[in-house]
């Protein structure tokens, strides 16, 4: 059933990588997934059960080897590279695992950088300042990445995936690195800018902890999503 409201619809995405033998490793088998606009999405799953494939898909980073992708209604599958990378640049947010935050740059000068990247316009300090006080950074704008603990890291690293105003965030195992307080903070981050924002946020994550909070929960095993 496709989702009115969806703003991101995966239908029958299958991925085979080849393998070095001649033979091929199904890593996602006819996966539809339908992500609700303004939303939290969680997508959990062993290690190894598809999840990194499935959103390197749903952002157009890989292709699929059969299905199609609609992002706010068009195909992405069937996009040319530039406009993708177009797209990316300025609709979608990323978070990873590792943080990755420039080690020499302060939490303010790391989301400013972002801006320029994306060509932001408009006044940068003042975006960068509003960002890193919605992820409750405020205090912390100075500081370089060694002088944060890796929740509040983490949490710039939000402030930097959301500063464009991109509508869609994809955070891969945003909080596999964090302790459960830690990792609970940064999901209701998530919610509240799900609230304040309207950004829609699709995360994967193989901790059963916070699923509740998910507005919508898929769960795959071994490329094949479970009921
Ligand atoms: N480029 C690749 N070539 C071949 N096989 C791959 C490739 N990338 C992933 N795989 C395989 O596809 C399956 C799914 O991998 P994927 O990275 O999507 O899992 P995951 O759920 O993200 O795991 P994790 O929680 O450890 O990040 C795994 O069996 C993996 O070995
Ligand atoms: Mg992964």
């Amino acid at each position: 059933m496709i989702i009115k409201e969806a703003i991101l619809s995966a239908q029958h995405i299958t991925k085979a990588y080849p393998l070095p033998d001649g033979g091929k490793l199904l890593a996602l088998n006819d996966v539809s997934v339908e992500v609700p606009r303004g939303k939290l999405t969680i997508l959990k799953g062993r290690s190894g059960s598809g999840k990194t494939t499935l959103m390197n898909i749903l952002c157009g980073l890989d292709q699929p080897t059969e299905g199609t992708v609609e992002m706010d209604g068009k195909e992405i599958t069937e996009m040319a590279d530039l406009d993708l990378t177009r797209l990316r640049r300025k609709d979608i947010g990323f978070v990873f695992q590792s943080v990755a935050l420039i080690p020499i740059m302060t939490a303010a000068e790391n989301v400013e950088y972002a801006l320029r990247l994306a060509s932001w316009q408009g006044d940068r300090q003042a975006r960068v300042k509003e960002c890193l006080e919605m992820v409750g950074l405020g205090k912390r704008m100075s500081h370089l990445p060694n002088e944060m603990s890796g929740g509040e890291q983490q949490r710039v690293a939000i402030a930097r995936a959301i500063a464009h105003g991109p509508k869609l965030v994809f955070a891969d195992e945003p909080t596999g690195e964090l302790d459960t307080n830690t990792a609970l903070q940064v999901v209701k981050i998530f919610k509240e800018l799900n609230r304040t924002q309207g950004v829609t946020i699709l995360m994967t994550t193989h901790d059963k902890g916070f699923m509740e909070i998910g507005d919508r929960v898929y769960s795959l095993e071994n490329g094949v999503l479970q009921e």
